[in-house]
């Protein structure tokens, strides 16, 4: 269902779950004008109206194990990669956890809500934000892109929504079907920087490293150059460039 004007597709999908009748699995929500977008780290989600991807699935996933829910964002992420790969080519990665990356700019993220009972993910809330058609950032957005910016050329939102659709689908069956290490696998050979050398910050200030693995509950392990493997969590990283 399209949306003309909503602050959040997130919000709008959480309110339908939580008051109407049962909704079906897949259904999704897209804005056109999404004016209050959430991020990560209580960030904001900026997208001019009318020019971008904004839209959030629901998923049931409750064959998937609380422990494991990092399998999740791996699926969608590499759905939303291979829906972009045959535009944009290998400029393409995505950067951990989830954000798609074209070269060393933003392309767009993702803020998966999941909804827990007991052991189980009842259900998940997948908001996808896409720059696509937008010409131009805000000064305090430097890092952002657009599919528009790469290529010089309008696309059809409705197309390449219902292209990350069916390629999440496959990577959500994929987990469904329990080929958790090929999603594995391939969500780590898509990742930004894998096994090149590069500066991070932590808590314990400034290293060089190089980034080696993700474990299978979703830390990033990188290797310094004292050959040390360490885990870091969402919040414990950043990358420098
Ligand atoms: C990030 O910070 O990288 C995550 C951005 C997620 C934005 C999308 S746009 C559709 C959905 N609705 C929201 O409010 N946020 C997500």
């Amino acid at each position: 269902m399209t949306i003309q004007q909503v602050d959040s597709t997130n919000n709008y999908l959480k309110q339908l779950v939580s008051n109407s009748k049962p909704l079906i699995e897949g259904t999704v929500i897209m804005a056109v004008d999404q004016y209050a977008g959430r991020g990560q780290h209580q960030n904001g989600w900026f997208a001019e109206p009318g020019k971008n991807l904004t839209f959030s699935i629901l998923l049931k996933p409750s064959f998937l194990p609380v422990s494991q829910q990092f399998d999740l964002v791996r699926a969608i992420s590499l759905g939303v990669f291979d829906a972009l790969h045959p535009l944009l080519g290998d400029g393409l990665t995505i950067k951990w956890p989830n954000d798609i990356y074209y070269g060393n700019r933003k392309l767009g993220g993702m803020l998966i809500e999941n909804m827990i009972q007991g052991l189980q993910i009842k259900n998940s809330i997948a908001g996808i934000g896409i720059n696509i058609n937008q010409e131009g950032f805000p000064e305090n957005l430097p890092g952002a892109i657009s599919v528009k910016q790469i290529l010089q050329q309008d696309y059809d939102l409705k197309y390449l929504l219902s292209e990350i659709c069916r390629h999440v689908e496959a990577y959500y069956l994929s987990l469904k079907a329990d080929k958790i290490s090929l999603v594995r696998n391939k969500y780590l050979s898509r990742l930004y920087r894998l096994n090149e050398e590069g500066e991070f910050k932590s808590k314990e200030g400034r290293f060089s490293g190089m980034i080696h693995r993700v474990t299978d509950s979703g830390l990033l392990v990188v290797k310094n150059n004292k050959g040390e493997d360490l885990e870091f969590s969402l919040k414990e990283i950043e990358f420098l460039h």
